[in-house]
């Protein structure tokens, strides 16, 4: 049983909590922390909250959201992958994972997922106008059905390897393990993950945990993990692709990019592959 079967009304309350402008919520809160106008007072009063206790949280943001243009440009380019699944994708941005990864070419195609119902609105009128995009609204955590949405399964073939983008996401997901454990089974042959989330490494006690009480606020709760519980999210059957996994600011940073301020925390991830599910391996 997956970990939303255990709680099938998980689904209708997300929906319900992202529909109230009171609640922070982690979608318009990361918009707010991006420079985005797509908020609401309750969100940027959350992140200001979020700012006091930890003021390098919108470097790290920002390192996040860099990340994924440079892992996404750099899937489409070397490893030659033009299906795209971006696992809770967020309110459209500056640079979408479509719009990144047709800059390489034209004709990938991308599904956005996420289960706030005001992302899927949002997305569904910026994201989704083109033959070569969708938007699923959905939890990630009921990966299995998921994987087989008939809308998802419209756009992406099975056919082809596919790239999965799970950029800050599983940071407010209790039990990522399942999920990544799900796509290790279920996606086809030389596909990848491009992953980050926010490593509590280098704080005092008092600091992560000021972190955490904002999004306990919020309509989904954060989770502090260190960089090691990350990396074992992926139990050994994943390789990094260079550079390996680590702060995703050092991922094949842009040579003669401005200087980033200095960070107390970082987003760790990486590019990983499924060991043993190679076209050329074990299988
Ligand atoms: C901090 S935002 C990050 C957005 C984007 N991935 C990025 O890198 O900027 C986290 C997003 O994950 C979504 N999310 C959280 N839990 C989810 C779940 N269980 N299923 C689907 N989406 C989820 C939230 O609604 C939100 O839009």
């Amino acid at each position: 049983m997956n970990a939303l079967a255990a709680h099938p009304s998980a689904s209708a309350a997300a929906e319900i909590r992202s529909l109230d402008p009171l609640i922070p919520n982690v979608a318009r809160m990361a918009n707010y922390l991006l420079g985005g106008r797509d908020n609401f007072a309750a969100d940027r009063d959350a992140c200001e909250d979020l700012l006091k206790a930890a003021p390098w949280m919108r470097q790290v943001a920002c390192d996040s959201r860099a990340f994924q243009v440079r892992a996404v440009s750099h899937i489409v380019a070397e490893l030659g992958i033009s299906q795209f699944i971006d696992f809770g994708c967020g309110l459209p941005a500056q640079d979408n994972v479509h719009q990144i990864a047709q800059r390489g070419n034209p004709t990938a195609r991308v599904v956005y997922v996420d289960n706030d119902a005001v992302v899927g609105v949002h997305g569904r009128a910026l994201l989704a106008r083109t033959a070569t995009t969708e938007m699923v609204v959905h939890d990630v955590r009921d990966v299995d059905v998921l994987l087989n949405d008939e809308k998802l399964r419209g756009l992406i073939s099975w056919d082809r390897p596919i790239a999965v983008v799970m950029t800050w996401v599983m940071d407010y997901i209790r039990e990522p393990g399942p999920i990544i454990d799900a796509l290790w089974r279920g996606l086809p042959p030389d596909s990848v993950v491009a992953f980050s989330h926010l490593a509590i490494d280098g704080l005092e006690t008092a600091e992560a945990e000021g972190v955490v009480q904002v999004y306990d606020e919020a309509d989904a709760k954060m989770q502090a993990r260190s960089a090691s519980e990350i990396l074992a999210l992926f139990g050994g059957t994943w390789e990094w692709q260079e550079p390996g996994f680590g702060p995703v600011q050092d991922w094949k940073p842009i040579p003669g990019a401005p200087p980033r301020e200095e960070t107390r925390a970082s987003c760790v991830g990486g590019v990983a592959i499924p060991l043993g599910r190679q076209r050329q391996g074990t299988e």
